[in-house]
Order: C-alpha cells, then sequence, then structure tokens
C-alpha cells in the first residue's frame, strides 16, 4: 500500500519554467493592479482588461514548459499515492506527467459560461477571449478564482490533505486564504515538508527545505525515498 502524499504549490513552483510568481521582486502584482485584473470588482467594471489580462498569460503558457520541480513531483507517482493541490491556474503540472491536480484558484487553458457556471470549456492554444466571445452561445469569462469570490475547490481539498501519510508546501508566501489554511487540515504527527528559498514563517515542527522547487524536490525526493527504504 503506497503512502499518501499530498502536495500544496504556489506560484514559486513555477517560477523555473520562467512564469513570474505574484509577490516577488517585479512580480505579477508589481506590474498589475491586482484588484483590477484579478477581483470580482474589477471583472465587472472592465471585463474586456480582465480578458486581456488572462489572454496574455494563457499565450505565455503555450511557450514555458515544466521544470524539474514539476517532473520530480510526477514521477513521485512510482512511489507514492499523490494528490497535487495547487493555487496555481497554469498546466504544468499535469504536462509534467502529475495524474491527481486540484486547481484551488481555477485553471488558465479553461473558461466558463458566465450565465451557467457549470459550463466549462477548453480553449485551444493561441486561444483568446473578449466580452464578445460567445461559446455555445453563451459569454465567458475566464475560469479563475478572482479576489472578492468563493473558492469552491476549498472544502475537497481540505479533505485531501486530512489524509496526507506525509504534506509538502512548494513555492508559496502562505499569504492568501482559505489556500494558506490548508496546513491547519494535516493530521497531528504527519510529516510536513516547506521548499521555498524564502520561506513564510510556519509552525514549529515543519521541516524547511531552503531552496527552489527543482532543487528542493531533489533533496526531498532523497529523504522520501530513503525513509521508504528504511
Ligand atoms: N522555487 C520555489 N519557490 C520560489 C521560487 C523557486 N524558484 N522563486 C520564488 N519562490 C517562492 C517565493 O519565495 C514566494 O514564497 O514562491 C513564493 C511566491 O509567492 P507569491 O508570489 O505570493 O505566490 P503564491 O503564494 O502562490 O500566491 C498565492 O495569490 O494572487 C494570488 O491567486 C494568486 O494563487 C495566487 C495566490
Amino acid at each position: 500500500m503506497k503512502k499518501h502524499l499530498v502536495i500544496s504549490t504556489g506560484a514559486g513552483m513555477s517560477a523555473e519554467s520562467g512564469i513570474s510568481t505574484f509577490r516577488d521582486a517585479d512580480g505579477l502584482w508589481e506590474k498589475y493592479p491586482v484588484m483590477q485584473v484579478c477581483s470580482a470588482d474589477g471583472f465587472a467594471a472592465d471585463p474586456a482588461l480582465v480578458h486581456r489580462f488572462y489572454n496574455d498569460r494563457r499565450s505565455q503558457l503555450d511557450e514555458v514548459q515544466p521544470c524539474e520541480g514539476h517532473r520530480a513531483i510526477a514521477r513521485l507517482e512510482r512511489y507514492f499515492d499523490v494528490d497535487v493541490v495547487t493555487q496555481n491556474v497554469d498546466d504544468l503540472h499535469e504536462r509534467a506527467g502529475s495524474t491527481r491536480v486540484h486547481h484551488l484558484h481555477g485553471e488558465l487553458r479553461k473558461v466558463r459560461a458566465l450565465d451557467d457556471e457549470n459550463l466549462l470549456y477548453t480553449l485551444p492554444p493561441g486561444g483568446i477571449t473578449s466580452p464578445d466571445t460567445r461559446i455555445d452561445g453563451h459569454p465567458v469569462r475566464p475560469h479563475i478564482v478572482f479576489f472578492q469570490e468563493a473558492v469552491p475547490a476549498f472544502d475537497p481539498a481540505t479533505k485531501i490533505v486530512a489524509q496526507a501519510d506525509v504534506f509538502v508546501i512548494i513555492g508559496t508566501t502562505l499569504s492568501v486564504y482559505p489556500a494558506a489554511a490548508l496546513l491547519r487540515y494535516v493530521r497531528p504527527g504527519t510529516p510536513v515538508y516547506y521548499i521555498d528559498p524564502h520561506p513564510a514563517q510556519v509552525p514549529d515542527g515543519v521541516h524547511i527545505i531552503r531552496a527552489g522547487a527543482s532543487e528542493g524536490m531533489a533533496a526531498l525526493t532523497r529523504i522520501l525515498l530513503g525513509a521508504e527504504q528504511n
């Protein structure tokens, strides 16, 4: 019976793929006013701007590849029952081969009908949208959780975290809720590892690996496989 490994990732996971994070120096939120391009009020005020912002981020996805850290996570599926719970809206975990990826904040390649949020559509590479786009007759919006909106994937994610035998956090400032609260759902006594070159404050007992995602995942793989062999 394989141990259940749950890995929660943030923007730092994709930094080595060339996708900028939000809050590092020259991060996305330094270039764009976050409440204009990633909030419910911002979308209501200027939907064309928000569509353009996500069109730009989506087109960047076609230019980048998963990093070694994404691939290392996918490889761990040989030894563990792995769930990836990500704040990221890119598809790099999937493209690296991870088979169970849960997106807390939506998915960049998807849009959803404005008049029926259960209608999701995956855009082709290079796909762009505007307020005038109609798919099956429906106006659409980015399938992204904006600030001021609910995070429907969070509750299911807490149940996954509560069943983890090992919990790993990679590349997040742990500054956005409810995602940052996932750590509270880990069963007491479960080993927790945090890979980040500039880790945020975390409770005592969390094993910090002060490194980037790829180097950190190589170190964690040695630790986890070493433990498996003992
Ligand atoms: N490898 C691993 N981590 C890295 C790397 C790297 N190469 N480079 C930077 N980091 C770390 C930073 O130290 C920081 O802790 O990645 C983290 C990036 O933090 P944020 O930019 O705040 O990203 P994140 O925590 O994912 O943001 C959470 O905020 O804007 C919202 O919805 C958006 O999902 C996002 C949420």
